[in-house]
Parts: C-alpha cells; structure tokens; sequence
C-alpha cells in the first residue's frame, strides 16, 4: 500500500520537498522510479521528519546509484556508524579530543563534492541528526542555471576547457589547499563545463574550494577567468540556502550544484550522516 505522495519546490532556484514516502522500509518500483525522476529533474530531494538510521540512509542511496564503500576511517558516533559501508559523519562533536565526524567546523567554501576524484560522486546524502541553534546551513548553487545565463562569447570561450581540481582532506577553504605533493591532497582534471547524463543539460563544473588552474592556460589569465566564473556561480539568483531541520535527509547532484557552509558557533554541536553515491555510466 502507498498513500499519496505530495512533491513540492523546496525554493525557486533548486529542489523538491517530497511528502508520504517512508524510508524506513524498502520501497516499490513505481516510488523509486518516481523519486528518480524527481531527482533528475530538481537536483535536491528533501525529505523530512523521518527516525532513519544507517541502513535506511543506505537503502535510499542504493536507489540511484552505486553508494561508496569501504574507505571511511573515522571511528563512529556511538562506535556505531561506521559499521555501515561508506557512511561518514559530518560533524564538530570531540570525544576525548578527537574528532568523531569530518568537516567539523565552521564555514566551509562551495565545491562540489568528489571534483578532485577522477570519478567524482554523482549524488550526496546527508541526515540532520544534531543541528546547532544558527547558522550551519548549506547552501545550494545551481550551475546549469549559471552557465545557462552566460553570453554566448563567455560559453564559446569555455565549452572545450579543462580545469584541475584539488583538494585535502577537511579543507574547508581555497587557501589550505596544497600542491599535489601534499600526502593528503588528491587532483583529477574535468571538464569545465559538464553535461549531465540523464538530463542532458550543461553546467558549469568548478568551484572555488577546489578549482585550481584551467589546463594549458597562462596562469594570469586562468586566475582572471576563474574569478570570474566563481563570482558568477555564486550570484544570489541561482543560490538556495537551506535552513536544516533535525532529521531532514537531503539529496543533491553534484554533477550541476555547487555547496557550501555558512558559519556556526563552535560551542554548539553539528552532527550529520553522510553518504555518497559514485558516478556511473551506462
Ligand atoms: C559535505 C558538505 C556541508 C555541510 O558533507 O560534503 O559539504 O553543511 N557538508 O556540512
Ligand atoms: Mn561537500
């Protein structure tokens, strides 16, 4: 039996909020296809006020796609969660001085997560489980609406362009990004703009956390149009910030969104529940 499931946008650049799904048992065919589809075509699912523990988050992440596994190495929150294949904790909770999540504090600039990959993660999900009074939100850039809002000389200029990405492990900002000697660094290149399997659509694919240098280009002029293109993608018109509520599960694409990090007091404790979902290709 399904009752009735209501979708709505979660904002006017990005998303949809979907009601009367439970995600605490496996669902039929037709639901998961649904949720695909709406996935495809929002680039955010929010789904609200749900108990899901790992496993739940899991099954929800096998639905579109293969999920990571087997490289978090962060001991759990309650020894629990890393039991379960590729989950890792967000958070700045400290249990005998260590940390017990990843990214724990403050603000944290856009990227897309999995860039510096060769194979990046098409999808992230992400479970509320301890939010802080303020701040903490996540906010979501749409880059197919950014580079759809480019001139034609602009689109022209970049469509061949490749870009080197790089990244270190809990950086949250450009400038503790080291070179690829660091041992904890890694680097890929990418095109710079992206076009999403399903949906077809182009994008544009950098951010400023990760996007080091346009491949080939004098280094003058690949900073000039990389500032350029990061102030583009951050404009306010293609951003959504999203104000978490506990146990709001977030899906999103990281084939055509950048994310970010606002700001949150470090005395207060941020927990949330990770997972992603590799890209695949038929
Ligand atoms: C992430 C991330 C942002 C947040 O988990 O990849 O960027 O709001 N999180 O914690
Ligand atoms: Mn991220």
């Amino acid at each position: 039996m399904t009752g009735t499931i209501d979708i709505r946008p979660l904002s006017d650049v990005v998303g949809a909020i979907v009601e009367g799904v439970d995600l605490t048992r496996p669902l039929d065919d037709t639901t998961a296809d649904l949720l695909r589809d709406t996935f495809s075509r929002n680039s955010i699912l929010c789904i609200r006020g749900q108990q899901l523990a790992a496993s739940d988050q899991i099954r929800f992440g096998d639905l579109f796609g293969p999920v990571d596994s087997g490289f978090r190495v962060r001991s759990g929150y309650g020894g629990q969660e890393t039991r379960n294949r590729g989950v890792m904790l967000v958070s700045n909770i400290r249990k005998n001085g260590e940390q017990i999540g990843s990214l724990p504090d403050g603000e944290m600039q856009f990227h897309s997560d999995g860039a510096h990959r060769d194979i990046p993660y098409a999808a992230t999900t992400l479970y509320a489980i301890k939010l802080p009074s303020v701040g903490g939100d996540t906010l979501f850039a749409n880059l197919a609406m950014a580079y759809d809002a480019l001139d034609d000389d602009t689109k022209n200029r970049i469509d061949e362009l490749q870009v080197r990405n790089l990244y270190g492990y809990d950086d949250t900002f450009r400038e503790e990004t080291t070179e690829e000697t660091e041992p904890n660094t890694s680097a890929a290149t990418h095109n710079l703009v992206k076009t999403h399997p399903v949906t077809g659509r182009k994008s544009l694919y950098l951010s400023r956390l990760m996007t080091r240098h346009v491949v080939g280009m004098d280094r003058g002029e690949s900073d000039d149009l990389l500032n350029i293109l990061f102030d583009h993608a951050e404009r306010t018109e293609f951003v959504y910030a999203h104000k978490w509520l506990m146990n709001d599960l977030l899906i999103w694409d990281n084939r055509c969104l950048n994310h970010a990090r606002t700001d949150f007091p470090g005395s207060e404790e941020r927990l949330l529940r990770r997972l992603t979902i590799t890209e695949w290709h038929d």
